[in-house]
């Protein structure tokens, strides 16, 4: 069974730990994610200056890099599990966690960048859409529905509401636009640890699941897919792909659960979430 700590006072970042317990955070921690959210945002909002075509995804490592280091921050994504990049870069049909490597973006491309950054101990960690030139109408049009599913999960949060009620509302949505999402990747607990309990599953049942309490803290991140939801790793151990090699996209932000609903930590002060991308009205 699923129990709730309270975490009044955070503890020094290096006592932090992963724990089957679901952490309740008070006003300091929400300062904290507010810190670690907004840099990471602007991190992301400068990555919106950089892509188009030719650019090699190393210089989005590059520059978060750079980033992390002029603000005293450090990308969570360095070392972790072996992982040798300070971002995830994932064209077209890499559902999650690709390389920023050499490869150069073509017009046309679309590409996910997730950063975490670690900011007083604190994890701010979110994903967007990005495109490179001028993508086709279904890669806007994907990219426009992720964007949505992240947010029809996100707004059903408050205390009382539960996991399953999340993941309803990014299954369904993405369904009614004839979209699947994979289910072999989900959210996570987040705070002065990259993944805590619980996992933030991207498909369920309404009124189903653990119950959501003032002061947790998690990430919402469902990726969605034009075809099918199967996924595979490649050999290099990391990189997921879509099986059909259709379209994936994703947009991951940080909340908190507040009094009321939800507060996010990691929105764009531009108002770019989605850069360079047109609203497609539902009627097409
Ligand atoms: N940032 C990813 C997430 O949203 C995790 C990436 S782990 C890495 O949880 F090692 F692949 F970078
Ligand atoms: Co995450
Ligand atoms: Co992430």
């Amino acid at each position: 069974m699923n129990s709730y700590v309270n975490v009044p006072v955070a503890p020094a970042a290096k006592d932090a730990r992963r724990t089957e317990r679901i952490k309740l955070y008070g006003p300091d921690a929400f300062e904290g994610m507010r810190r670690a959210g907004a840099l990471t945002a602007a991190c992301l909002d400068g990555v919106a200056d950089l892509v188009r075509p030719g650019l090699p995804l190393s210089e989005i490592n590059t520059f978060v890099l750079d980033f992390a280091s002029a603000h005293d921050a450090k990308p969570a994504t360095l070392g972790y599990k072996g992982y040798e990049y300070a971002c995830c870069t994932s064209v077209n049909h890499v559902v999650c966690h690709g390389f920023p490597n050499e490869k150069r973006l073509r017009d046309g491309d679309i590409v996910n960048v997730d950063v975490t950054l670690i900011c007083d101990g604190w994890y701010g960690d979110s994903s967007r859409m990005y495109t490179a030139g001028k993508p086709k109408r279904a890669a806007e049009r994907l990219i426009q529905i992720a964007h949505q599913a992240m947010m029809r999960g996100i707004e059903v949060v408050r205390p009382g509401a539960r996991l399953g009620d999340i993941g309803h509302a990014i299954e369904s949505y993405a369904q009614s636009q004839r979209c699947s999402v994979v289910k072999d990747f989900c959210g996570h607990g987040i705070g002065q640890v990259f993944h805590d309990s619980p996992n933030i599953l991207n498909f369920g049942k309404a009124n189903e699941g653990l119950e959501l309490r003032k002061g947790m803290i998690f990430t919402v991140e469902p990726m969605i897919n034009l075809g099918r939801g199967d996924v595979k790793v490649l050999a290099d151990d990391w990189t997921a792909v879509t099986r059909d090699k259709s379209l994936s996209a994703q947009f991951e932000h940080s909340i908190g659960v507040t009094a009321t609903g939800f507060e996010i930590f990691t929105s764009s002060t531009k108002g770019l979430q989605t850069p360079g991308v047109q609203i497609i009205s539902s009627t097409e």
